[in-house]
């Protein structure tokens, strides 16, 4: 079967997140950037999980909504069209902390977990990134010690999405550093636990009303029951949790990429230079031409590697295209818009130097676009 349209249900949920970006998210977007308000997206993140946004793509037998990747992608681009601060901390909440969970952990972990993280009771985050361990998430300093019925957690993560703010953190450490890749574990860290100290929040150039963090594990004791999955099982878990991951900033680079699109096209029909509108002037219509088009192609991949996870086919490399490729025309769409737009563009009186801003980073997080292309062409070269 081959149909590119979105079913009923797919539609309703789409229509209900616009409704609910429109009245809540889209009017304080600005200020909260400008702000760097996280407790305002935080609240946000709230009033989604009162929706049923938070467990958007998981099982309602878990308190999730039943539904699936296609939708999540499609309400992913409604949000991050308004607001990609929003959207990242979504992002990481659904694809980054909540599927692990889900998917790796055993019954016990998934009522006392994933439950909660569905109804928005809880928010996640994942703890991977370490100062020498970047894309190279294998080079992992962090080490876990079996000590009793505690694993004991030292070492640094850096740039933790909602870090500060989330109830539960996926961390990653070596549980036997001889063994590698093969070496890390996996393991649920709960919020409070002595010894999880943040000591930094990063002050950035986009994404601005979100949180990222450093993290500082100091003897943090973890219960043995919150390792998730077997020891060794963590590289395998992270890279699994991230092909997933790349699909929501696939969704995340349309929907940037749609909100300034739409409006600089809204913008060139009503400014008059040269005695007529600059959309019916060739330079501007041709530069909007491409940034559909674009869009477009780039919708269509994050579509793919969505329906290809609903349908338990591989999609692990056409997440990492949706991604290249959806995140290069977040960049492309917003530098034009902010063009289009001229010097008014560049000012905080329009949402689009804030796009562009926001679009920087989803060229770099869940895998750089450097390393999709180590992805891609691992395996049309396999
Ligand atoms: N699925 C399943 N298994 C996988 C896999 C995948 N996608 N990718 C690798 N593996 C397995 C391999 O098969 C291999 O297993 P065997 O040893 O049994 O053969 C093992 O893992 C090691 O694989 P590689 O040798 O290919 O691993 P590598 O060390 O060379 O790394 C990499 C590969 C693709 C570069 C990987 O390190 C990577 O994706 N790096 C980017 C990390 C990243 O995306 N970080 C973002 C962090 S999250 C974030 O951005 C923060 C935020 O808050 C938003």
């Amino acid at each position: 079967m081959f149909d590119l349209r979105s079913s009923e249900d797919q539609e309703q949920i789409r229509q209900m997140v616009k409704e609910f970006v429109e009245k809540e998210v889209a009017p304080g977007a600005s200020a909260r950037d400008d702000a760097e308000d996280i407790a305002a997206v935080h609240e946000l993140l709230k009033k989604m999980g009162k929706l049923g946004l938070m467990g958007l793509p998981y099982p309602q037998e878990y308190g999730g909504a039943g539904s699936d990747q296609v939708t999540y992608v499609l309400a992913g681009m409604e949000i991050n069209k308004v607001d990609a601060s929003l959207g990242c901390a979504y992002s990481v909440h659904i694809s980054l902390a909540s599927w692990p969970i889900f998917h790796y952990g055993n019954e016990e972990q998934r009522r006392k977990y994933s439950t909660k993280m569905f109804n928005g009771e809880f928010l996640g985050a994942f703890g991977l990134t370490e100062p020498c361990a970047g894309s190279d998430s294998g080079a992992s300093q962090c080490t876990a010690v079996l000590d009793g019925d505690h694993y004991v957690l030292n070492g640094t993560k850096c740039f933790c999405t909602n870090g500060e703010i989330a109830d539960v953190i996926v961390m990653f450490a070596m549980t036997d550093k001889s063994k590698g890749t093969k070496g890390i574990s996996a393991f649920i860290v709960e919020k409070g636990t002595p010894g999880l100290n943040f000591i930094k929040r990063e002050r950035k150039m986009g994404i601005r009303s979100t949180v990222q963090n450093v993290i500082e594990m100091q003897n943090l004791r973890v219960p043995k029951e919150n390792l998730l999955g077997k020891e060794g099982d963590g590289f395998k878990i992270a890279m699994t949790t991230l092909d997933g991951g790349r699909i929501g900033i696939a969704a995340q680079g349309v929907g940037i990429a749609i909100g300034a699109y739409e409006y600089a096209r809204q913008y060139a029909k009503e400014r008059i230079q040269f005695g007529k509108s600059i959309a019916t002037q060739q330079v501007i219509a041709f530069k909007l031409a491409d940034m559909f088009t674009k869009i477009e192609a780039a919708k269509m991949l994050a579509l793919q590697a969505a329906w290809k996870k609903d349908q338990h086919m591989p999609f692990g490399t056409d997440a990492a295209m949706a991604k290249l490729f959806a995140t290069d025309t977040a960049m492309e769409v917003t530098t034009e818009a902010v063009q289009v737009l001229g010097g008014t563009g560049f000012t905080r009186e329009h949402p689009v130097e804030r796009m562009m801003r926001d679009a920087k980073i989803t060229q770099i997080y869940e895998g750089t676009n450097e390393i999709q292309k180590l992805v891609i062409s691992g395996t049309i070269l396999r």
